[in-house]
């Protein structure tokens, strides 16, 4: 199986609209919807926003339905002039960039006391999306910087570290919760982002605007990835570690 994610319903609506034999299940208020996509047996459900909401739902969804793959799908800002509205970017790894312990002497997202700081998506996964050719606009790998935080102007201005520091391509809210939790449970992944804005000072009404192109977006992805799964072999597919 696996699984697909999207923070929020209106980034999952548009997978749902295509399950065929489609189950409900239930789970804290998170419905899980599981059901047929190209031919495949996926499970399709909200995430919540956040890095929080997202690691939860992601952990209990691997406990409960061992997933050969997690693909998390959704909106970014770019924080890159050459990457455009409307574009995908592919995370080819990612980044907590609001987890800091300099006190420590520890650089900007490392987990303290662990190896985790920038997470590499799946090296198959993240290839065989690179094949993608979107309806509209164009395809990038880059580093997904993952927040508790909507980045407008306002941050952009306090939040150098973005671009300089981290060297990030494009932020976001879950991608990088998701990643730790896919990588400690070596669960292969795939971070898969349609630009909705710049973090600048439209960004909220860029982020509402863009949702449905987004999602259309997102399942167009999805689709062509699916067959090109089933037919390649993922490392680390083997669910929990010990
Ligand atoms: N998702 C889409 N745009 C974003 C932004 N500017 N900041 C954080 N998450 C986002």
């Amino acid at each position: 199986m696996i699984i697909i994610l999207g923070a929020m319903d209106s980034e999952i609506e548009e997978f749902l609209s295509r399950l065929s034999s489609p189950q409900r299940h239930q789970w804290n208020g998170f419905a899980q919807h599981r059901g047929q996509l190209e031919g495949q047996d996926v499970l399709v459900s909200k995430s919540g926003v956040g890095k929080v909401m997202s690691a939860l739902v992601t952990q209990h969804l691997i406990d409960r339905w061992h997933p050969q793959a997690v693909i998390f799908t959704g909106l970014a800002g770019s924080l890159r002039p050459h990457i455009d509205i409307g574009d995908t970017l592919l995370a080819a790894d990612l980044v907590q960039h609001d987890l800091e312990s300099a006190g420590l002497q520890l650089p900007r997202g490392q987990v303290p006391y662990s190896d985790y700081r920038f997470m590499p998506a799946d090296p198959v996964l993240l290839e065989l999306a690179a094949g993608f050719v979107p309806a509209t606009g164009k395809v990038h790998r880059g580093r997904i910087c993952t927040g508790d935080q909507f980045i407008t102007c306002r941050e952009m201005d306090s939040h150098a570290y973005l671009t300089e520091e981290l060297e990030g391509d494009g932020v976001e809210m879950e991608g990088a919760s998701v990643a730790l939790v896919c990588s400690v449970n070596r669960v292969p992944f795939l971070v898969a982002r349609t630009i909705s804005d710049r973090a600048d000072g439209s960004a909220a009404d860029n982020f509402e605007a863009f949702l449905p192109r987004a999602s259309r977006n997102s399942l167009d992805l999805v689709r062509f990835l699916l067959p090109r799964i089933a037919r390649a072999e993922l490392r680390g597919a083997q669910g929990s570690a010990e």
